[in-house]
C-alpha cells in the first residue's frame, strides 16, 4: 500500500484512541463503590493519580473541574501526561543501590531540600479543604521539600507565612502575577521579604487569559482577563525592585533559557502551566530535550526546574536525567489535599519512595549521578 494510503488510516486510528485520566490500575474494581462526596481511606491511596479519582468523586463539579482543566481541547494537558511514556529507560543491572534513599537531596537556589521534587504554586486551594494552602505549607515543613504558594491562593500572603510551624526555618518561594503598577509590585517583592520568602517566583507564561473551555462551562475559567506586559525589559527592572532572586515560571524554548541566562536570571521552570493556558504547547520534557539537544552545558549554567504531567516516580528521573534540578508537581498536591495535611504528606511520601524505588531498579546508585544513558531518547514509546 502506498504511504498516501495508509496515513489516513493510522490518523484515524490515532484519532479515536481513548485517553485515560487515570491508567487502569484497579482504582475502579476496588475503590468503585466509594458513595459520592466521601473519600477512600488514605491507606488505600497506592499512587499519585489515585487522588485525581479520589478528588473527583469527593468534589462538587466546579471544584474538580477548576483543578482539572486544561487550555481548549486538552492535548497539552493529555500530551504532558503521555510525554513520558514515549521514552524507555536502560536499565543497568548488578549495580549496588541500597544507598539510594539517602541520594534523594537536592539544592534549590542554594537551600536544601530532602527531595528534588517541590509544590508548584497552585491558586485556590480553598476549594478542596478548609485549611486551604496551610496544609501545603505544614506537609513540605514536615516532609522538608519546597513549597511556593501562588498570588492567588485562597489565604493571603499573610496568613500562608503565619502557617509556618516554626518562626523562619522553612524556606518558601512566593509565586506572583504582575500588572505595570510599579508601586504595587513594589510593595508586593517587599512584603513577600519581610514574611521570609527566598525567591520571587514570577509567571510569565499567562500574557493574556487561557481558552479554558472545560473551565468555563461552570463558571470557573480564568479570573483575570487582561493581556499582561511581559518584556525583558520589564524583567530587568523588576530585579531592581528586590534583592530576592526572580525565577522564570513558564519558559518554553531553548532561546527563552538563553535570553533568561544572559538576563542574569537565577533559575528558570519549564512549564506549559499544565496544559492551561495555550492549547499544543510542549511538555516540559520535550523542552528539556530540546535544551540539551542544542547544548547541554545550559543545565550548568543556570538552574533548571520543571512541571507538568509529573505523576511517577519515573518521570521525575527522566527530567533529571537530562540535568533538571528539581521538578514541580500542581493537581497531584491539590486533589491530594481534599485529605488535608495528612493526604498531601502522603503524596509526598509516596513520591519519595518511588524515586527512590524506580532508580534502584534502573541501576542508579546515586540520584546525583542520573544521565542520559539511562534513556533511550528515540520515540518509540507506546504513545505516538
Ligand atoms: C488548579 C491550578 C491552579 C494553578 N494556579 C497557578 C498559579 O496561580 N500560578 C502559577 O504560576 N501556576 C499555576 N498553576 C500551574 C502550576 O503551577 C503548574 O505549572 C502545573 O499545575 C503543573 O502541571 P501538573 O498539574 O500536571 O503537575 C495552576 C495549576 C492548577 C492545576
Ligand atoms: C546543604 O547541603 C550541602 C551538601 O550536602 C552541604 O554542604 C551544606 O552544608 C548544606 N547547607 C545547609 C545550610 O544545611
Ligand atoms: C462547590 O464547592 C465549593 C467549595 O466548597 C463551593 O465554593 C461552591 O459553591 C460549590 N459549587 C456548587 C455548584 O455547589
Ligand atoms: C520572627 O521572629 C523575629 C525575631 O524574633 C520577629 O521579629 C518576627 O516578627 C517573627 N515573625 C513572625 C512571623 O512571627
Ligand atoms: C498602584 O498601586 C498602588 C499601591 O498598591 C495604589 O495605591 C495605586 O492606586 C495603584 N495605581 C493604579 C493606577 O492602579
Amino acid at each position: 500500500m502506498r504511504l498516501s494510503l495508509i496515513l489516513p488510516l493510522i490518523q484515524a486510528a490515532v484519532a479515536t484512541r481513548p485517553f485515560l485520566n487515570e491508567p487502569d490500575t484497579g482504582i475502579e474494581d476496588v475503590l468503585g463503590d466509594t458513595p459520592a462526596g466521601s473519600l477512600p481511606d488514605l491507606k488505600q491511596i497506592v499512587g499519585l493519580p489515585d487522588f485525581d479519582w479520589a478528588a473527583r468523586h469527593y468534589l462538587n463539579g466546579s471544584s474538580y473541574t477548576y483543578y482539572r482543566n486544561g487550555a481548549a481541547g486538552e492535548w497539552s494537558y493529555r500530551n504532558n501526561l503521555e510525554a513520558y511514556g514515549r521514552f524507555r529507560f536502560r536499565p543497568r543491572m548488578m549495580v549496588d543501590v541500597t544507598n539510594i534513599e539517602s541520594t534523594l537531596s537536592t539544592s534549590i537556589l542554594g537551600y536544601n531540600f530532602s527531595a528534588p521534587f517541590y509544590i508548584s504554586p497552585c491558586a485556590r486551594a480553598g476549594l478542596a479543604h478548609s485549611d486551604a494552602e496551610k496544609n501545603f505549607v505544614k506537609a513540605a515543613y514536615e516532609e522538608d521539600i519546597l513549597y511556593i504558594p501562588s498570588l492567588y491562593a485562597s489565604l493571603s500572603v499573610d496568613e500562608i507565612a503565619a502557617a509556618k510551624p516554626t518562626n523562619g526555618t522553612q524556606t518558601i518561594f512566593q509565586q506572583v502575577y504582575l500588572n505595570s503598577n510599579d508601586t504595587a509590585t513594589k510593595e508586593l517583592f517587599d512584603h513577600a521579604e519581610q514574611l521570609g520568602s527566598k525567591a520571587i517566583v514570577f509567571t510569565v507564561d499567562s500574557a493574556a487569559t487561557g481558552n479554558r473551555q472545560r473551565a468555563s462551562r461552570y463558571g470557573v475559567g480564568s479570573a483575570n482577563t487582561d493581556y499582561t506586559y511581559i518584556t525583558w525589559d520589564y524583567y530587568k527592572k523588576l530585579q531592581s525592585f528586590t534583592k530576592l532572586p526572580v525565577v522564570l515560571k513558564g519558559i518554553q524554548s531553548v532561546e527563552d533559557v538563553k535570553l533568561a541566562i544572559e538576563h542574569g536570571a537565577p533559575a528558570v521552570i519549564l512549564s506549559n502551566h499544565g496544559g492551561r493556558q495555550l492549547d499544543s504547547t510542549p511538555s516540559p520534557l520535550e523542552v528539556a530535550l530540546e535544551i540539551y539537544e542544542e547544548d547541554p552545558t545550559i543545565f550548568q549554567k543556570i538552574e533548571i526546574y520543571a512541571d507538568g504531567g509529573i505523576r511517577y516516580g519515573a518521570d521525575v528521573l527522566k527530567l533529571l536525567a537530562l540535568g533538571v534540578k528539581a521538578v514541580g508537581l500542581g493537581r497531584p498536591f491539590m486533589f491530594a489535599n481534599v485529605y488535608g495535611v495528612d493526604g498531601v504528606k502522603h503524596a509526598i511520601q509516596l513520591l519519595k519512595h518511588e524515586i527512590a524505588i524506580d532508580a534502584a531498579n534502573l541501576g542508579v546508585s546515586d540520584l546525583k549521578k542520573i544521565d542520559t544513558s539511562y534513556i533511550k531518547w528515540t520515540n518509540n514509546g507506546w504513545f505516538s
